[in-house]
């Protein structure tokens, strides 16, 4: 069977782990979690698109790109744009495919301007508080899905 195509999406300040905020996000650097994807998509049967942007419209074009390239499921770390985006929340809602929204912290248990997100009332579900184990968790709910489909 071919591989399932998903997007993986990382938002503003995500290219600074390892070195940011370890205590909240860990020593993780995010190549370091791109490989950790790889492995587990591998055992999904699943092939991972893995991007990273500091800026609204490569995410918003990325979004879009997915919309028409086959791409099945988009798992999205927006980082702030979580708690800011109308933007990244109208491209989110135009994707057809499973769309789950992950975080390394625990969201909820920080400061309450984090509470709220732009994306989580239209994901399939959200993961958050695991640390990096939040992205394995994410491609695990995808290819459960997936597979309930075939
Ligand atoms: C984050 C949580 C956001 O509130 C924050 O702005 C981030 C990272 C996380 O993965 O825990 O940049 O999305």
């Amino acid at each position: 069977m071919a591989k399932q195509a998903v997007l993986i999406i990382n938002g503003p300040n995500l290219d600074q782990l390892g070195t940011r905020e370890p205590e909240i996000y860990g020593h993780m650097s995010l190549a370091d979690i791109e490989a950790m994807c790889h492995e587990r998509a591998a055992e999904n049967n699943i092939s991972i698109n893995f991007m990273q942007s500091n800026a609204e419209d490569a995410i918003i074009a990325a979004i879009h790109n997915a919309r028409q390239d086959g791409t099945k499921a988009i798992i999205i770390n927006a980082a702030a744009f979580t708690h800011t985006s109308v933007a990244i929340r109208d491209a989110m809602q135009m994707f057809d495919g499973i769309r789950i929204e992950v975080h390394l912290s625990n969201v909820f248990a920080r400061e309450a301007f984090r509470h709220h997100s732009y994306l989580a009332d239209i994901a399939n579900g959200v993961i958050c508080g695991f640390g990096a184990n939040s992205y394995r968790l994410a491609i695990d709910a995808v290819g459960n899905i997936l597979q309930s489909k075939d």
